[in-house]
């Protein structure tokens, strides 16, 4: 069965008010749309890092890297409340059918520690590294001080998150053999088509979703998938790169 995401109470509790907030109606219904698009995300990170500890566990990684994925779970679950705050802020029911989630992939044919870094370079070094850019982008251009407030909470929580991945890569990467770092390079082929797929505006496409509404901190949708192409090829690839993966052959296989 598919569940329901109702924080319309949460939404409420966060006292989140936008009194002075002056826009077209198209704007709030396309604010509304984003805000609620974005809570749900947030939720369903929760779930990843909520998935993510028994990996950790089984891994027999250090304590405090299990206490903190913890506690990304809980700074997940608030940032669904904050977004679903600025949802009923301007006017609109914090609540949406949830969509079939996958679960984060077990990966039963890796060791633990690789199982976990499979899934740590693909949520944390590629999705959340991406996020930050997209956040400080959005925080920027967030006209109103509450959006603003929130934007700025949640990324710098999500800069946490992404440095989670970049941590493990520095101390497990350099201890695995060969055959473990080709087999992960591998892995970022489907994990950069994931990325890119989520995020790519083609230039050819008429533009019909998003355009910037600063007044609500939301990028124009093709400068965002442009800025995403820019923080792959110039952080993240580099970065995976430093570490022993073929990050940029797989970067070319998954984009041809
Ligand atoms: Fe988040
Ligand atoms: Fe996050």
């Amino acid at each position: 069965m598919i569940g329901m995401l109702d924080l319309r109470e949460a939404g409420r509790a966060t006292a989140i008010a936008l009194p002075d907030l002056v826009i077209t109606d198209v704007d709030r219904e396309a604010a509304i749309a984003e805000w609620r698009g974005r809570m749900v995300n947030e939720h369903v990170s929760a779930r990843v890092f909520a998935q993510l500890i028994p990996q950790l566990m089984r891994a027999g990684l250090p304590a405090d890297v299990q206490a903190n994925v913890a506690d990304m779970v809980a700074q997940e679950l608030r940032h669904g409340r904050l977004c679903a705050g600025v949802v009923e802020a301007l006017g609109g029911a914090a609540v949406i059918a949830l969509p079939e989630l996958a679960d984060v992939p077990a990966h039963g044919d890796a060791t633990p520690v690789e199982a976990v870094l499979r899934n740590v370079l693909a949520i944390s070094c590629l999705e959340e590294t991406v996020a930050v850019a997209l956040l400080e982008t959005g925080r920027q251009l967030s006209e109103p001080a509450p959006i603003r407030a929130v934007v700025t909470e949640i990324l710098r929580d999500e800069i946490g998150h992404a440095k989670l991945g970049w941590q493990l890569a520095r101390a497990l990467l350099p201890g695995v053999e060969r055959r473990t770092r080709e087999r992960l390079s591998e892995y970022l082929v489907p994990a950069f088509r994931q990325l890119v797929e989520r995020h790519w505006v083609p230039d050819e496409l008429p533009l019909v979703g998003r355009r910037a509404v600063p007044a609500i901190g939301v990028d124009d949708a093709r400068e965002a998938s442009r800025l995403v192409l820019d923080v792959i090829g110039q952080v993240i690839v580099p970065g995976l790169e430093a570490y022993g993966l073929e990050a940029r052959d797989a970067l070319a296989e998954a984009t041809m």
